[in-house]
C-alpha cells in the first residue's frame, strides 16, 4: 500500500490540500462526521488518493471520439474547484455521461487533458486506476450494486476494498445507511429495495470512504420528485461539509431549485456555464464559457 501511497500522492502537497475550497465548509454536523473528507494533516490507510492543490476537476481541451467518428465530447475546457456544487445538464446525447466517465478513467480522452486533483489522468498508470475511482464517489444511474449482496454487504465492500479493519467495517456500515435514511433496511437484498433506496444504498457506498469529490451521473433519474428531492438535500448537506459535488442530470425543477452553478453541454460542448436555473435552450448563448 506505501508504494501505492508514493505514487498517488503528489510530494509536497499535503500541506496545501484543500486550502482552495471557495465557500468555507460549515461545522459538521454530528451525522455527516462519518462522511466527511478529513482535514489535510490527517493520514487515514486508504487515503491513497490526495487532491492538490489547484482545482479539482480541470478540462483541458478535451475531445473524446468514439467509434465511428461519434463526438462525445468536442473540445471541453473547464475547472471545478473544491468544495464547488457543479450540475452538468444537457439534452440526452450531449455529452454528460462522457464527461463523467472520462473523470474516472472508464474513458480516455482523443486529446486533450483530463485532470483530477491535480492528476493528468492521461498519465495515469492502468494499474492505479482502481485506486482513483475508490477516492472518488461515483453514484449511477443504475445503481450497480452486487444482487447477491445485502445493502450492508455492498457498502462494507467498499470499506473492505479500502483496507479497513472489521470492527470498522461495523461500526461505519450502519452509520452511514442511517445517514441515508435506510436505518433498519440493511440486510435486504438490491432487489429487496425500491428504487429510490437502492440509489441510496449506492450513495452509501460512494461516501463510506469519504470521498473529496463526488461525482453521480443522473442520481435521481427513476425517482419520484419528493425521492429525488431527498437525494438532492443529502449531496447539498455533504457538499457543505467540503466535499466537491458534480451532478449530471436532466432534472430541471431540481436544477432551477437549487440555484448553483450549471454546466450545460450542447453536441459535446459548453454552451453555457453559469450559476442559476437549468435553461436547456443553447440558442440564449449570451454567457457562453
Ligand atoms: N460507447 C459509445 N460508443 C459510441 N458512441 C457513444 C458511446 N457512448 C456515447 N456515445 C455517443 O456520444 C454522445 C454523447 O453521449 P453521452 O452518453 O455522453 O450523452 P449524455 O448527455 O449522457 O446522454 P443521456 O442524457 O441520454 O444519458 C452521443 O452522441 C452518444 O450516442
Ligand atoms: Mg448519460
Amino acid at each position: 500500500m506505501a508504494r501505492i501511497d508514493d505514487d498517488m500522492h503528489d510530494a509536497g502537497s499535503t500541506q496545501r490540500a484543500f486550502t482552495l475550497v471557495e465557500v468555507a465548509p460549515e461545522p459538521v454536523p454530528a451525522d455527516l462526521a462519518v462522511v466527511t473528507p478529513p482535514s489535510s494533516e490527517k493520514r487515514r490507510r486508504g487515503d491513497v488518493f490526495r487532491p492538490g492543490p489547484g482545482p479539482m476537476v480541470q478540462f483541458q481541451g478535451v475531445i473524446k471520439r468514439y467509434d465511428g467518428d461519434v463526438r462525445g465530447l468536442d473540445g471541453v475546457s473547464v475547472s471545478i474547484a473544491a468544495g464547488e456544487f457543479v450540475f452538468l445538464v444537457g439534452q440526452s446525447g450531449s455529452g454528460k455521461s462522457t464527461f463523467i466517465r472520462l473523470c474516472i478513467r472508464e474513458l480516455r480522452a482523443t486529446s486533450g487533458h483530463v485532470i483530477i486533483g491535480g492528476r493528468d489522468l492521461g498519465e495515469l498508470r492502468r494499474s492505479k486506476v482502481p485506486y482513483l475511482r475508490r477516492a472518488i464517489g461515483c453514484v449511477f444511474q443504475d445503481f450497480r450494486l452486487l444482487p447477491d449482496r445485502t445493502a450492508s454487504e455492498n457498502v462494507a465492500y467498499a470499506l473492505q476494498v479500502t483496507g479497513h479493519s472489521r470492527q470498522e467495517v461495523n461500526r461505519r456500515v450502519p452509520e452511514i445507511l442511517a445517514l441515508v435514511g435506510l436505518d433498519g433496511k440493511g440486510d435486504r437484498l438490491p432487489r429487496e429495495l425500491s428504487g429510490g433506496e437502492q440509489q441510496r444504498v449506492s450513495i452509501a457506498r460512494a461516501l463510506v470512504n469519504q470521498p473529496r469529490l463526488l461525482i453521480a451521473d443522473e442520481p435521481t433519474g427513476n425517482l419520484d420528485p419528493d425521492t429525488s428531492q431527498g437525494i438532492m438535500d443529502l449531496l447539498t448537506r455533504i457538499n457543505r461539509t467540503g466535499t466537491t459535488v458534480l451532478v449530471a442530470t436532466h432534472d430541471r425543477d431540481t436544477v432551477d431549485r437549487m440555484q448553483q452553478r450549471v454546466i450545460a453541454l450542447h453536441n459535446g460542448r459548453i454552451v453555457r456555464d453559469a450559476e442559476g436555473g437549468y435553461n436547456e435552450d443553447p440558442g440564449d448563448t449570451g454567457e457562453i464559457a
